[in-house]
């Protein structure tokens, strides 16, 4: 195998789908771990059958815990597997706890490790995900960075230039193979019975957020007292997390927010294509809003995604009702008319190239 690549969470299986599909089509050797930090159907497996990628060569099957336990077990797991593979590279995604796994067992050995989705920062270290991004940059030999701004973070850390690649968000390579087909495959606007334009979509399961009883408690009312001034539904597709906090806090959901099971790739890119605003603390979600077309509004005081923000796509209300409401309505009046800053839809085949062009080159030197 060349490339071992590690995922373990419902962005990164999202995210990496088109590395995965630029490795089968350029026939580069390469083998998928899943730590199983993600195991529940609708967070896993469903996107696994939807994106129509084989199964995982390895599940560690890790599960939910603390950070210690939960990172140390897929450590242990990660290293044995890649002992026994040998790959030349192994590439990580993202900011979650997989991906921190994935590189402290790599940086120990005599393989290189590629971060796709570097140089993002929130610049709040009380967050596990920033933690996660900076080590992740700090170990990598090649930073994927999706945007100039993000490769001039990594390279203001020391970062030296010759190892970062500006190729593009593989996001936007997802959205571009999967909006059409979303488009005619998916009737969740029928069976939800939702209006095109009318509906508000949120998702809110930042740890900070729903973690916290008082902050989630602002952001349901805040989203209530959108729903009221908008005369519109809002729909909120629940990540376990926050359930599993709405009933440990006995939080009492408003009547306009519709709490509905996560919902499958096709049928969410849909509910977000068509909302008439997304309310959300995701970062995939930021992005996505931004890429379709649709104002967003990022319940939290800060976002690594700040290109979101320069374009005019998305704004910063941080978690107090009054601020969510007053950022919908100023969102709601902004003209969709953006241009996306996250590339043109080819990171995936760029950063398989990348590492599979600079491997055969090498090699090459060595034979000569
Ligand atoms: C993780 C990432 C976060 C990312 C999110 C994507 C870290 C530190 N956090 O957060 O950055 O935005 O994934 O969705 O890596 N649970 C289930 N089923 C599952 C997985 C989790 O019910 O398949 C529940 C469990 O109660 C678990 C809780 O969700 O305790 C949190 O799961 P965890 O993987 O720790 O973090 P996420 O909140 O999913
Ligand atoms: N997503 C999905 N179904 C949902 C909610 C989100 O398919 O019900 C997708 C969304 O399109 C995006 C990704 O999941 O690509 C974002 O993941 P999440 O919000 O869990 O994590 P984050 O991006 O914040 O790390």
């Amino acid at each position: 195998t060349d490339i071992v690549i590690v995922l373990g969470t419902r962005p990164e299986i999202i995210k990496l789908a088109p590395v995965i599909r630029a490795c089968e089509t350029n026939g580069v050797p390469y083998s998928v771990i899943h730590t199983g930090q993600h195991y529940s159907e609708e967070l896993d497996a469903v996107f696994f059958e939807q994106l129509e990628l084989p199964d995982p060569d390895y599940n560690l099957g890790v599960g939910s815990d603390s950070h210690g336990v939960q990172t140390a077990a897929m450590l242990v797991g990660i290293e044995e597997i890649l002992q026994e593979e040998k790959p030349e590279t192994v590439l990580v995604q993202g900011d979650t706890n997989s991906v921190l796994a994935g590189a402290i067992a790599t940086s120990k050995m005599d393989i290189d490790l590629g971060h796709v989705e570097a140089g993002l920062r929130s610049f709040d270290r009380d967050m596990p995900e920033e933690v996660n991004r900076v080590m992740t940059d700090h170990a990598a030999d090649y930073l994927f960075a999706p945007t100039d701004d993000s490769a001039a973070l990594i390279r203001e850390e020391g970062i030296p230039a010759k190892r970062i690649y500006v190729t593009g968000n593989t996001v936007v390579d997802a959205v571009e193979q999967h909006r059409e087909f979303a488009q005619k495959k998916s009737s969740v606007l029928e069976e939800l019975e939702l209006q095109r334009g009318e509906y508000v979509l949120m998702t809110a399961h930042r740890a900070e957020n729903v973690d916290d009883p008082n902050r989630f408690r602002e952001i349901l009312s805040g989203v209530a007292q959108v729903a009221k001034r908008f005369e519109a539904n809002v729909v909120y597709p629940i990540h376990p997390r926050a359930k599993n906090r709405i009933e440990e806090f006995d939080l009492s959901v408003p009547r306009s927010v519709r709490l509905v099971e996560p919902q499958d790739y096709l049928d969410f890119l849909n509910l977000e294509s068509h909302a008439r605003l997304i309310l959300t603390d995701s970062g995939g979600v930021q992005e996505e809003a931004c890429i379709l077309g649709v104002p967003c509004v990022t319940m939290r005081d800060n976002t690594e995604r700040p290109e979101t923000i320069d374009v005019g796509a998305n704004v910063l209300a941080g978690t107090d009702a009054d601020e969510i409401l007053e950022s919908a309505a100023e969102m709601d009046r902004t003209a969709p008319d953006w241009t996306n800053p996250f590339g043109d839809g080819t990171a995936g085949e760029r950063i398989v190239d990348m590492v599979h062009h600079s491997k055969t080159t090498e090699e090459m030197e060595i034979l000569l």
